[in-house]
């Protein structure tokens, strides 16, 4: 751990930060997307910024037959120039098919000589970037090969397991997959990825609310009116069309990143930064979270479909059009919900969030609407209703936060306008922040799992959904329809508007 001390007469700042112990890490779907795309030039950001340590390798293992140098040329074109060589030279492959038992006694021997060359006495991590549908053929075979356990009985030295979202599809298949896993590792070697966990401007929820006395006494029903949580993207679902229509925005968005985010901004402050503190904390939180009305004269959830429209000024084709996408299917591109937390900090507080594809825009923020002044004295001149004090946590892009006030404009005797104070990382920090997953490779070598879903987590987060889920599935009533380029639909506006209150916008 480095720490950096506070910077005399400049802002306060405190860092510590963990620098990677030795590490070996085995890739399984190396040929794919994501370790093209996030996991090479993750873990090659992470060795320029000098927290890899020297004794690192990572070991490709796919079906496609490709040497080491075939590897580490397509590695090369995914990574920004400087000391490549001495980092690609850290790579190599293997190929196999997943269910052979024989791939895996290969594997073990190219683990067991590469880890004498880089003096690796510990520190597996096997990492699933592979479809779901091979979790349990991999898991299984890596604790046939007995490549799940090592002898020492330190927890710290025992190989990880890295499994990418979605985990599961409902509770059933959740929960079998828990088990799966089980058999072979413990809890404390897996690391369930949900990648907004890893987001710089997500994990700054914990220090806003934690390091800072002033906000948290507001923090509860007795100041906040409501709190918005939304994640809008405006692409549509491009080359991942057949797995997004098998699990639609419900799981691929609502069951981890949105519940994660809501876990976060209402949780109970932990003890500590213990990563087990703070996933306590979540799971209670979400433990607490009333089950979702569902009645059909009065729903709490509501799921859209978009149809054909306009993106950025292009024409573009409905979900149903896309290619990938069954012409019948009855899959969701958008949820909105009406959830309410039942215990004394949330009592009676209304949360709403909606996700959706082919929206306006790109944005992922979470709005916290304070109560309105009790009685405006400016009331006798004619300025009665006075706007709420907002306080938005955004989170992508334009990563920041801003906090709306009134104030006196100059002139009149009495003119009040509302303002906002902006705090924008890109101004202070630059405009780039690191990749999500810089930090979660990083923590999963450090064995710190505080930005790892927990099993219980997982568990409480389906038990959530799963009526929800049989309800969609038992119904004929197809998603909403929304023009793409569309926020909204009357039936997710109804679900905020008959309360008396709005969808902030624009997006
Ligand atoms: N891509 C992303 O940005 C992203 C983001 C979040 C989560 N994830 C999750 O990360 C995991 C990997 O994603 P990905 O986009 O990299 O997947 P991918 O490119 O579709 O697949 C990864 C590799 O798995 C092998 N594979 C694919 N389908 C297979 C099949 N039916 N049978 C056997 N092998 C198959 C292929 O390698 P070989 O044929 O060479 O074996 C492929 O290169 C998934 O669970 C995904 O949900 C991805």
């Amino acid at each position: 751990m480095q720490k950096i001390e506070p910077i005399a007469g400049k802002l306060q700042i405190i860092c510590a930060e963990t620098q990677a112990p030795p590490a070996a890490l085995v890739v399984f779907g190396a040929s794919g997307d994501l370790t093209r795309r996030k996991l090479v030039p993750s873990i090659f950001e992470l060795f320029h910024r000098g927290l890899l340590s020297e004794r690192f390798y990572l070991l490709g293992c796919s079906r496609k037959k490709l040497s080491d140098d075939d590897f580490r040329k397509i590695a090369q074109d995914t990574i920004q120039a400087g000391h490549q060589k001495d980092f690609i030279n850290n790579l190599y492959y293997i190929s196999g098919d997943y269910d052979d038992e024989q791939f895996y006694k290969r594997i073990k021997k190219r683990i067991t000589e590469l880890e004498a060359t880089y003096k690796i006495e510990s520190n597996r991590i096997f990492y699933l970037a592979v479809p779901p549908l091979l979790y349990t053929t991999i898991i299984d075979r890596l604790g046939k090969a007995t490549l799940s356990c090592c002898n020492q009985s330190d927890n710290r030295n025992q190989p990880k397991l890295v499994v990418e979202k979605p985990f599961g599809s409902d509770l059933k298949t959740a929960v079998e997959l828990n088990t799966k896993i089980h058999e072979c590792f413990k809890e404390s070697q897996i690391y369930r990825i949900d990648h907004y966990l890893g987001k710089e401007t997500v994990q700054n929820i914990l220090m806003f609310r934690f390091a800072n006395a002033i906000f948290e006494p507001l923090w509860n029903r007795n100041y906040i009116d409501h709190i918005q949580i939304t994640i809008a993207e405006s692409l549509g679902v491009g080359h991942r069309a057949s797995y997004y229509d098998k699990a639609g925005a419900l799981r691929d968005m609502f069951q981890n990143h949105m519940l994660s985010m809501l876990s976060l901004v209402a949780m109970e402050p932990p003890t500590s930064f213990y990563p087990d503190h703070i996933r306590d904390e979540k799971v209670k939180l979400l433990r607490s979270i009333r089950p979702f009305n569902l009645l059909p004269w009065h729903t709490d959830i509501i799921r859209g479909r978009y149809t054909a429209g306009t993106v950025d000024g292009k024409n573009v084709c409905g979900f149903r059009q896309e290619p990938g996408v069954a012409p019948d299917s009855n899959t969701e591109t958008f949820v909105a919900a009406k959830m309410f937390i039942d215990n004394w900090r949330w009592k009676g507080v209304p949360f709403y969030l909606r996700t959706g594809k082919r929206l306006s825009a790109k944005l992922t923020e979470i709005a916290i609407t304070f109560k309105k002044v009790p009685h405006s004295m400016f009331a006798s001149v004619g300025l009665g209703d006075m706007p709420a004090n907002v306080l938005v946590l955004k989170i992508q892009p334009n990563e920041g936060i801003s906090l709306s006030f009134q104030a006196k404009r100059p002139g009149s005797k009495a003119c009040i306008g509302t303002l906002n104070m902006d705090f924008n990382y890109a101004d202070i920090f630059g405009a780039e922040l690191p990749e999500a997953y810089q930090r979660l490779l990083l923590d999963c070598m450090a064995g710190d799992q505080t930005l790892f879903t927990r099993q219980d987590d997982v568990q409480v987060s389906w038990e959530l959904l799963e009526p929800v889920l049989e309800a969609w599935k038992n119904t004929d009533l197809p998603p909403h329809p929304y023009p793409a380029g569309n926020d909204s639909f009357s039936q997710a506006d109804n679900l905020i508007e008959s309360d008396g209150r709005h969808w902030r916008k624009p997006l």
